[in-house]
């Protein structure tokens, strides 16, 4: 036994501290992460199924819930954004962000519509939401780009007609909260519901690219396209313009979604 007051005891009382103490600290990371994991996942299904106003008006979902409507009504697809064909056979697992890190799975993000990243993926998830019968309802597709702090990541909810914004919704973001975190606003997410992508009538082009941001409130013609910009985050407001222009553009989602609208014979 050693002497209490000893320095050898107090090493041994501060060893054997720091051991128990990053023992719990490590066993709570392992036993924590994958329910850490679950509600992420559970977070993006919300933000999906919110995007595509599947949920009852104002209704709050339990995660059981969540995980119902999704599985009932949403099917996941690999999407090459350079062929704009479904990748057969996807692995689950394919994390696009990662694949956005790595040269050989990505594509450098350069021309007209600056989003503030070097990168973006090659190949990324789409969900679709069918109906009974087999048809596509909607293109939810995820977009990002720099606000004024932080990447915003979200998801825009495109109607069966292929040119109107049913939903849009931010799930990550590090804007300051009451200026651009404002993005979050139901209130202002609301006013993206029924604002047409490309001009009224003309091929799905960047040169026919409306939708966007307003400088100020939308005003006639306009107002079919944008919305009135965050007051007092003007900077995360061009980051969200930016986006959705660089997304719905011919480097982004837009050859797929003219593929699907020629597939579905949709009118224009
Ligand atoms: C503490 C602090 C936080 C801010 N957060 C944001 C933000 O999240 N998004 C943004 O666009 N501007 C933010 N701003 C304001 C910008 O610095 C800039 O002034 C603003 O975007 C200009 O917009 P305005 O012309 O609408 O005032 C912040 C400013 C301060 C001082």
């Amino acid at each position: 036994m050693l002497p209490k007051d000893s320095m050898a005891n107090t090493f041994l009382v501060s060893l054997v501290l720091c051991v128990v103490c990053s023992l719990l600290v490590s066993g709570a990371a392992v036993a924590l992460k994958p329910m850490q994991e679950r509600n992420k996942l559970l977070d993006r299904q919300k933000n999906i199924i919110e995007a595509a106003g599947l949920a009852e008006d104002g209704k709050r979902l339990s995660g059981k819930e969540i995980e119902e409507l999704y599985a009932a009504r949403v099917t996941p697809q690999l999407l090459d954004l350079e062929t704009g064909e479904y990748v057969p056979d996807a692995d689950e697992k394919f994390d696009p962000r990662k694949a956005a890190k790595a040269t050989d799975t990505s594509t450098s993000i350069e021309g007209e519509y600056d989003i503030g990243v070097a990168r973006r993926e090659n190949q990324t998830w789409v969900y679709l939401v069918k109906d009974s019968g087999g048809n596509i309802q909607q293109v939810i597709v995820p977009v990002y780009g720099m606000g004024l702090w932080s990447v915003l990541y979200g998801y825009v909810a495109v109607d069966q007609d292929l040119r109107t914004i049913k939903g849009l919704t931010y799930y990550e973001h590090g804007e300051t909260p009451g200026l651009g975190g404002e993005v979050e606003n139901p209130t202002w997410k609301s006013k993206w519901i029924g604002k047409q992508i490309w001009a009224e009538g003309k091929p799905r082009e960047d040169e026919n690219l409306m939708v966007g941001v307003a400088k100020g409130a939308p005003s006639g013609d306009k107002a079919k396209y944008e919305v009135d910009g965050l007051s007092g985050a003007t900077i995360t407001s061009r980051g969200v313009d930016s986006m959705l222009k660089y997304w719905f553009s011919d480097d982004g989602f837009g050859p797929y979604i003219q593929k699907l609208a020629s597939q579905q014979g949709a009118s224009n």
